[in-house]
């Protein structure tokens, strides 16, 4: 559809909205008019976040979401839970993902047939079962008609201070020129990700500070401090992954103090216009299951040239541009406002 100036999009299993702040992003760059045609979560408080900064309540379980009732849509979007996927068996193809959310995916673009889709998983996923797992997806794909391909990318090469590889599978109904983003983009320092004045009630026990201090020393430039399973701890000059699930004192800032939700968003790209609704233990699980927002921008505008949507764009991943430049509809920097 080359020329196109406006497209649908659906968004599924679409958390906070991740997905959606990436496609607001890439499309102002290519000069696209880009409408949801449909999200959808299962989770009550995802649900009230995403309506809360979207103005639209997502529906819910996708497992209800007959194929055909879906609205037609150029452009799928999914950031599928990274659920085990020791279900696939021996079989080949669409049939054999049946029980797995990724099948939801397919039935919805078999039933539509969307010109492409974009989905989004934990890189696990693509040395899962030896191999087998993503070539069980990617046969399926196939099987649907669409050529596909996938990718790891690291959040660190697209400006955030926070190493987080996830995989992108991207597709194409008709064989496309596609080109992946090359993530030369400088890092956001992480003093301009943090607030100046955490409260009190962020801070660790004495008992756990002495304990991380004992382990490493502080640095002049702020540092995140890991502390891994088995109880080393190392310090970056970025985050390690956000993790929903995650220990309590898993990443502490300096080593005395744990993220702010507004520094968690922030570390997934989030702008500060994201309206925070529910309690801190609702958004560390929300940004931590959420994607790296500038990642999928990058992407998205690499499916959107290859679909020939919009207009030719400077490419967001090529180095030319500022880090922590903004991301979403506000014109504010991520930065702002601190
Ligand atoms: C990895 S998270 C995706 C987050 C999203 N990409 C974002 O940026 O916030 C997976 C999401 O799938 C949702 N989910 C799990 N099972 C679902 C189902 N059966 N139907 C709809 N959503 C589901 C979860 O509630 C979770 O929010």
């Amino acid at each position: 559809m080359p020329g196109h100036t406006a497209i649908r999009y659906i968004d599924l299993f679409c958390g906070i909205g991740g997905f959606r702040y990436a496609m607001m992003d890439a499309a102002k760059r290519r000069g696209l008019t880009a409408t949801c045609a449909l999200s959808s979560d299962i989770d009550k408080r995802c649900q009230k976040a995403y309506a809360a900064n979207f103005g639209e309540t997502p529906l819910g379980d996708i497992t209800a979401i007959n194929g055909d009732d879906a609205p037609d849509h150029d452009l799928l979007l999914a950031g599928f839970p990274c659920q085990p996927f020791s279900i696939l068996g021996h079989r080949k193809g669409f049939e054999d993902t049946r029980g797995t959310l990724f099948f939801e995916i397919a039935r919805i673009l078999q039933a539509k047939k969307p010109a492409a889709f974009a989905l989004e998983n934990v890189k696990l996923l693509v040395g899962h079962n030896r191999g087998r797992t993503i070539a069980r997806i990617m046969e399926t794909l196939a099987e649907l008609g669409y050529h596909a391909e996938f990718r790891v990318l690291n959040a660190l090469h697209f400006g955030l201070p926070q190493k987080r590889e996830r995989v992108f599978i991207v597709g194409f109904r008709e064989k496309r020129a596609f080109a992946w983003p090359e993530g030369k983009v400088e890092m956001t320092p992480l003093s301009r990700i943090l607030e100046k004045n955490a409260p009190k009630e962020y801070y660790a026990s004495e008992h756990i500070r002495r304990r991380r201090l004992d382990r490493h020393e502080p640095t002049d430039e702020p540092t995140i401090w890991h502390e891994n399973k088995s109880g080393h701890v190392s310090a970056h000059p970025y985050s390690c992954a956000l993790r929903a699930g995650a220990s309590h004192n898993y990443l502490l800032v300096n080593g005395e103090r744990r993220l702010t939700p507004r520094e968690m968003l922030r570390l997934q790209g989030f702008p500060d216009s994201f309206r925070i609704v529910g309690s801190y233990f609702q958004t560390r699980k929300q940004a931590g299951n959420s994607l790296p927002a500038p990642v999928a921008a990058a992407v998205l505008e690499r499916v959107m040239a290859a679909c020939g949507w919009g207009r030719d764009s400077k490419l967001l991943d090529n180095g030319h541009l500022h880090a922590g430049r903004s991301l979403g509809d506000h014109g504010q920097s991520q930065i702002d406002g601190l």
